[in-house]
Order: structure tokens, then C-alpha cells, then sequence
């Protein structure tokens, strides 16, 4: 059996720490955005709520085990900022940050890299109420917040990840108000929201590296916007890369927006005339900060939009397939996105790539034979990891991949609804049933890809 895949390349799953660990109130942790919006009627469906969600906060332990059962080399977790500091900066809750402490020193023990997201969009309510993202001392805030989990967890934490998709908790939570903190503004705000949560990101970096007691690797995990071709004629393809590099005005939407500042520095001039009539000012200065050397550009890939040249050579989505593969989100399988997506943002940030997220959701349950049948999402999985390995075998710099998610979790505005999980979560009695798919995975990561 042969594979593409280097021999130290990471097999790993991720979680965040609002859709699994419960215990919003335990322990002297403060409200973060997220519980304050699920709390609210109407925003989450069937009044769902992640109050009490896996658990995970009692249970790590037990979801360690189940790790390891997998075989993960690699957990990619979120630290809570107000299970932290309650009040978002301040005092700082000894409780919360020994969750995390304890959490790491077991998947330690069970040789399970920890790879530690700063921000997984559970924001302090507290430094909402004094303007969130939008007023100018957050970035400082979110540094000082870095600094404490720095100091506490880097002497067995190298791997870190500052802020999970912008583009999501920016453009859901502030444009579209359908996530935390769910604001609708106009697109002016919006942009400045973003764009302190980009200098937020640069000051991250530099804390990390003037603090980590052991040498770190940072990066951060946008949400991958990917556009594949249509067919293998260069017209497509240069369509395909021409999509993935847009920027359209009012949306949020795009890979360059984002990634452009923090690794090269500058946005990029067709995002400045698509937003031009909301542009804020920005410092120049400001670039110096958010552009920090990283060492893997992480981005979050599910789907893709297959594109071709329209009769003028500009992209153009072709006619979706009537009755095409799709999951329980309907999100359409897209095969080769990962392998578009990888080569695309290799070539463009010249920076190793890790998925730190992919996955399905499909509505899994537990079969009269005790067992989660769940095919769809093994044959999901080989498909996408197939296409991964292609982009490894023509020489894209990819390290890791994180399936999303070791456990079925609360998915945000959609409550309950769908199930990511390597793992099935009965909510009602919180107990975990491994799926086929976490077998097939093992098999998988013990093969170091052989068996795909
Ligand atoms: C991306 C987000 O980071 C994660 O929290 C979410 O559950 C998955 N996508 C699936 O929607």
C-alpha cells in the first residue's frame, strides 16, 4: 500500500469550546455573545442552545479516551475567552483556565498534539457591551486574553491558531445578525469590525512568539472559498482562480479580503474599489501589525463552486446539478475541493497549508445493532482526502488535516440540527457511540493515508 502523504505529515479532528463544553455558567466563567444570543428567542433553531451541549466540560476525560480510540495524532481545541476572563480583560478565573490546563495535560498523556485555537467565536458579552470588535482597544484586549493563555499553556502547547473564520463571526455576526453577536450593520462598520479583528490577529502573533516557552507554529483558519473548474482547460482554470481571488462588494464572502492583509500586508486593490464607497480609514501603521510571519496558513474547506470562463472569460458557476450530491446542510459535495483549494492558497501565500476543518453533516443515528452506519460520510471523506493527497502528490506544501468533528455538536444558529461528528452525541443521555466513520478514519490515520 503506498500514499502521498509525508511521514510526519498530522492526522488530527477539531472541536470548539461554545459547541461542545457545556458549563456556561460553571465555575466562574462570564457570558460570552454566544450564550447571550442563544438565550434570545427566535435566533437558534428550536430554541436550541449550547448551555449544556456535549458536556465537554465534565466529560474530557471520557472524549480523550474516544480520541483515542480514533487514533488522532492531533486535537485542535478553542479556549473559551470569558470561561477565562469573565469580564473579558481583568481578573483572570484560576477555574476556567485549569479546564484547559487539564484538558491538555490529558491528551498529553494519550500523545495527542494539542493544536490551540485562540478564538472560536464565543466573545466576551462584557466587552460587547463596551463595542465588541468595533472599538479600537479590542485588538489590545484580545492581546492581553493571548498573553494569559500563553503564559499558562505554552510549555506543552506549540501549535496555535489565532482566530477561526472571520469571514463567519464578521459577516454572520455583524452584517447578517444571524450569529452571535447578531448585529446587522452597515457595511462601513463591518469592515472596521474586521478590521480589528486583523490587527487583533497580528498583535496575537507577536505575543505568542515573545512569550511561548516553547518554540511556537502559528497560524490562523479562515474559511476557504473555493472555486474549482469545470473542466482541465486552462480557460477554466484561470476562471476557477480568478473566483477565488474576487472580492464583491457588500459581502464578506472571499479568500483575499482576508488573507491578504495578514500575510502580504496590504488588502488587495480589487477588494479596496468592490468596498470603496464603505472604506474606512485605515493607519497605515496598522498593516505593520497585522502582517506577521506565519508558519501554515490554516483555512477551513467544505464545499466548492464548480466555475468555468463565461463567453468573455469571466467566471461563471455553472448550472448546478439537478438532483446532485448533496449533504443534510445541502451543501454540494464538491470532490476536487480540496484539492483546488490547497494548490490555490499555496501558490498565492507561499505558506504550508493545513485544513484545520472539513467534514459533513448527515442525519445520523444509532441503528438497531448498536451501531452509526454512517457510509456517506466515509465515502465524503475518501473522495476530499483523495483530492488532498493528489494536491501533495503535485507538490503543495500541505501538513495536516483536521476532520471536522471528533464529536456531533451544537452548530450555531442551527441548534442541534445536524451532526459533524466522528462521533454520536445523544443529547439527552450524552452517550457517545463511535460512527463507522471513526473506524474508517483510524484506519486512515494508522495507514498514514494507505488505505484511502
Ligand atoms: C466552520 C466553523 O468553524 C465550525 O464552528 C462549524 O461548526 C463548521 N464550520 C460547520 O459549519
Amino acid at each position: 500500500m503506498s500514499t502521498s502523504f509525508p511521514s510526519n505529515f498530522t492526522w488530527g479532528a477539531a472541536a470548539a469550546s461554545y459547541q461542545i463544553e457545556g458549563a456556561w455558567q460553571a465555575d466562574g466563567k462570564g457570558e460570552s455573545v454566544w450564550d447571550m444570543l442563544a438565550h434570545q428567542k427566535g435566533k437558534v433553531w428550536e430554541g436550541h442552545t449550547g448551555d449544556v451541549a456535549c458536556d465537554h466540560y465534565n466529560r474530557y476525560k471520557d472524549d480523550v479516551k474516544l480520541m483515542t480510540e480514533v487514533g488522532l495524532q492531533a486535537y485542535r481545541l478553542s479556549v473559551s475567552w470569558p470561561r477565562v476572563i469573565p469580564n473579558g480583560t481583568g481578573k483572570i478565573n484560576e477555574a476556567g483556565l485549569g479546564f484547559y490546563d487539564r484538558l491538555i495535560d490529558e491528551l498529553l498523556a494519550a500523545d495527542i498534539d494539542p493544536w490551540v485555537t485562540l478564538f472560536h467565536w464565543d466573545y466576551p458579552t462584557e466587552l460587547f457591551n463596551r463595542g465588541g470588535w468595533l472599538n479600537p482597544e479590542s485588538p489590545q484586549w484580545f492581546a492581553e486574553y493571548t498573553a494569559v493563555i500563553v503564559d499558562r499553556l505554552s510549555d506543552r502547547v506549540s501549535n496555535w491558531i489565532t482566530l477561526n473564520e472571520p469571514q463567519c463571526f464578521i459577516g454572520l455576526g455583524h452584517l447578517h445578525g444571524d450569529h452571535a453577536p447578531g448585529l446587522k450593520l452597515g457595511m462601513r462598520e463591518v469592515l472596521k469590525a474586521g478590521h480589528n479583528s486583523l490587527i487583533a490577529h497580528g498583535l496575537a502573533v507577536q505575543t505568542i512568539r515573545a512569550r511561548a516557552k516553547k518554540t511556537p507554529s502559528i497560524g490562523w483558519a479562515p474559511v476557504g472559498c473555493i472555486n474549482y473548474p469545470a473542466s482541465d482547460k486552462p480557460e477554466d482554470i484561470e476562471a476557477a482562480y480568478k473566483a477565488m481571488d474576487g472580492v464583491w462588494s457588500d459581502n464578506c464572502w472571499n479568500n483575499r479580503w482576508w488573507g491578504d492583509a495578514p500575510v502580504l500586508g496590504h488588502y488587495p486593490e480589487q477588494g479596496l474599489q468592490a468596498y470603496a464607497k464603505h472604506l474606512p480609514k485605515f493607519k497605515d501603521s496598522d498593516f505593520d501589525t497585522i502582517q506577521q510571519p506565519l508558519d501554515f496558513y490554516g483555512c477551513n474547506i467544505y464545499h466548492g463552486s464548480e466555475t468555468q470562463a463565461g463567453p468573455d472569460g469571466k467566471p461563471e458557476l455553472t448550472e448546478k446539478e439537478v438532483g446532485g450530491p448533496r449533504t443534510h446542510f445541502l451543501w454540494e459535495r464538491s470532490d476536487d475541493a480540496l484539492y483546488w483549494g490547497t494548490k490555490y492558497l499555496s501558490e498565492r501565500y507561499k505558506l504550508p497549508v493545513v485544513i484545520t476543518e472539513n467534514g459533513l453533516t448527515m442525519p445520523d443515528w444509532v441503528s438497531l445493532d448498536g451501531r452509526v452506519h454512517d457510509t456517506h460520510r466515509i465515502d465524503f471523506l475518501q473522495r476530499y482526502l483523495l483530492g488532498l493527497e493528489r494536491a501533495i502528490k503535485d507538490g503543495v506544501d500541505v501538513r495536516g488535516y483536521f476532520q471536522w468533528s471528533i464529536m456531533d455538536n451544537f452548530e450555531w444558529a442551527e441548534g442541534y440540527k445536524h451532526r459533524f461528528g466522528l462521533t454520536h452525541v445523544d443529547y439527552n443521555t450524552q452517550v457517545r457511540t463511535l460512527k463507522d466513520s471513526a473506524y474508517w478514519y483510524r484506519d486512515v490515520i494508522k495507514s498514514n493515508g494507505a488505505t484511502l
